[in-house]
């Protein structure tokens, strides 16, 4: 089956029990069982819901895994993720991971003696050389947020392998649609699921999958222990959202072509960073390795002031934290996704004062392009 047909056709389309063309909403913390000895599938919602499972099986299916967990938000995947390691262990990261994960890494795990190191993954000498006999898990994101940087996947995942280690993608900018790192060798993948996949800004959920059937008990079981599960109801809301992710992918992302294009000639715009520019740095790497640059692109004005009118000017495009939704969102990456990183290291990143993130929406083109157009030129 191709990818838009699993979309639709995932094994829990049509509920056995009725025909309904849709996966109830189980709104039940516990089960009934009948007998002693035997226990039904379900006992717990925590442990189990057939809401929830019928959403993990769909992603699991999308990624090509053979397990997929929803969780109550990115974050919740990405901790619960992290919670496979233990004290003493190292991890290599890419350099502007989410503000997020880097804040829980550097303040939380730091503190449970879970160390890292962050590099230009970028660059795979950086990887090799940042990899210690501890060293157990790299943590990739690519194209990166927000700077949109390319890091070759196969590759880092061969080199991890070789040496036992685990490599984790955060897979939210591309969704499998674009994107799936567990055929490219990785081993588990991750989801803020409250982006692309859901679709319609309107629930926050995470998701983790993985190939590895045992990998998979493992994080189905930190699942269980950690309990941050996705309730049933917003496992319904994603199940729907999920269905158009195709149509939604790719008439984001040719409108995103189009602004990336537009942007590159104004006088107002420093740089564009959108991996479907030709110029852009890791085009060739990206191109091997996903189907489409995707629906987000980050950009740097000339000046602070130009920064501060469009994004207090636009009009279609919310000011607003967050990505992936039918609307477009622009943010504000120094005080949004990254205001956890120290302004020092932000900078060094490239995270300046000037730089902005669009997330691309289903509004006509035109309109969007109208409406930057305004509010740049003040
Ligand atoms: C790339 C990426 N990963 C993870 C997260 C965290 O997800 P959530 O906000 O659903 O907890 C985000 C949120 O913006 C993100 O952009």
């Amino acid at each position: 089956m191709k990818f838009g047909t699993k979309l639709i056709h995932n094994g829990h389309a049509v509920d056995p029990a009725t025909g309904a063309l849709g996966t109830p909403i189980y709104n039940t913390s516990t089960f009934r069982q009948r007998s002693v000895d035997h226990f039904g599938a379900y006992d717990y919602s925590r442990s189990g819901n057939p809401t929830r499972e019928a959403l993990e099986d769909a992603v699991a299916l999308l990624e090509n895994g053979s397990r997929g967990l929803a969780f109550s938000s990115g974050m919740a995947a990405i901790s619960t993720t992290l919670l496979l390691f233990s004290p003493g262990d190292h991890l290599v990261v890419c350099e502007d991971v989410y503000g997020g994960t880097f804040r829980v890494l550097t303040t939380v795990f730091a503190r449970l003696g879970v160390t890292c190191s962050f590099v230009d993954a970028t660059d795979p000498a950086a990887i090799e050389a940042a990899i210690r006999p501890e060293t157990r898990g790299l943590f990739l994101e690519t194209p990166s947020n927000p700077l949109m940087k390319i890091t070759d996947l196969r590759g880092s995942a061969a080199l991890a392998r070789a040496r036992g280690i685990l490599t984790i993608v955060d897979n939210t900018f591309m969704t499998p649609y674009l994107q799936r790192p567990l055929d490219l060798g990785c081993d588990i993948v991750l989801h803020s699921g409250t982006k692309f996949l859901n679709g319609h800004s309107d629930v926050i959920c995470g998701f983790a999958v993985t190939k590895d059937e045992e990998l998979g008990r493992r994080l189905k079981s930190l699942q269980n222990s950690f309990g941050a599960v996705l309730g049933p109801n917003d496992s319904w809301l994603v199940l729907r959202g999920l269905k158009t992710l195709k149509v939604r992918m790719e008439e984001s992302q040719l409108s995103a072509g189009v602004i990336a294009a537009w942007l590159s000639e104004q006088p107002e715009v420093a740089e564009v960073f959108y991996p479907g520019l030709p110029g852009h740095p890791g085009h060739e790497v990206h191109a091997g390795q996903a189907s489409g640059p995707g629906a987000v692109l980050s950009f740097k004005l000339a000046t602070y002031e130009i920064t501060r009118r469009l994004l207090e000017g636009s009009q279609l495009s919310a000011f607003a934290v967050s990505l992936g939704g039918v609307e477009s969102i622009i943010s504000y990456p120094a005080r949004m996704s990254h205001a956890a990183v120290p302004r020092e290291e932000r900078e060094k990143k490239g995270i300046t004062d000037t730089l902005v993130r669009l997330s691309v929406g289903l509004e006509d083109v035109h309109d969007l392009i109208a409406d930057l157009e305004r509010a740049l030129k003040g």
